[in-house]
């Protein structure tokens, strides 16, 4: 999803890059994606930034031919 655009239900928008994945999963309410609910519970204390960056590596790996 890296390079996506993605709107938010306060109409603001951002292009998906590491960042944005990090506060997507440390701080899940700040940015709803548009007609979604903002059920995500926070992660927040409960991964630490090696394993935060060892997850968003993961989740780059990921794409549309990925064999996982
Ligand atoms: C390690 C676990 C998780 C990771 C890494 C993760 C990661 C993310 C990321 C990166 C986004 C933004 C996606 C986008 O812009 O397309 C997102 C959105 C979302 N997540 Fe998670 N998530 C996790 C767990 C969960 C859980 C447990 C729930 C619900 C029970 C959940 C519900 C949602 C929903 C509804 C959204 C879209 C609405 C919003 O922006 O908050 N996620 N998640």
């Amino acid at each position: 999803m890296w390079g996506q655009e993605r709107v938010f239900d306060d109409g603001t928008s951002t292009v998906i890059d590491d960042n944005y994945i990090r506060s997507s999963i440390l701080e899940p309410m700040t940015q709803i994606v548009a007609g979604y609910q903002g059920v995500m519970p926070t992660y927040q204390g409960l991964l630490s930034d090696r394993e935060l960056d060892a997850l968003i590596a993961f989740l780059k790996t990921l794409n549309e031919d990925s064999q996982i």
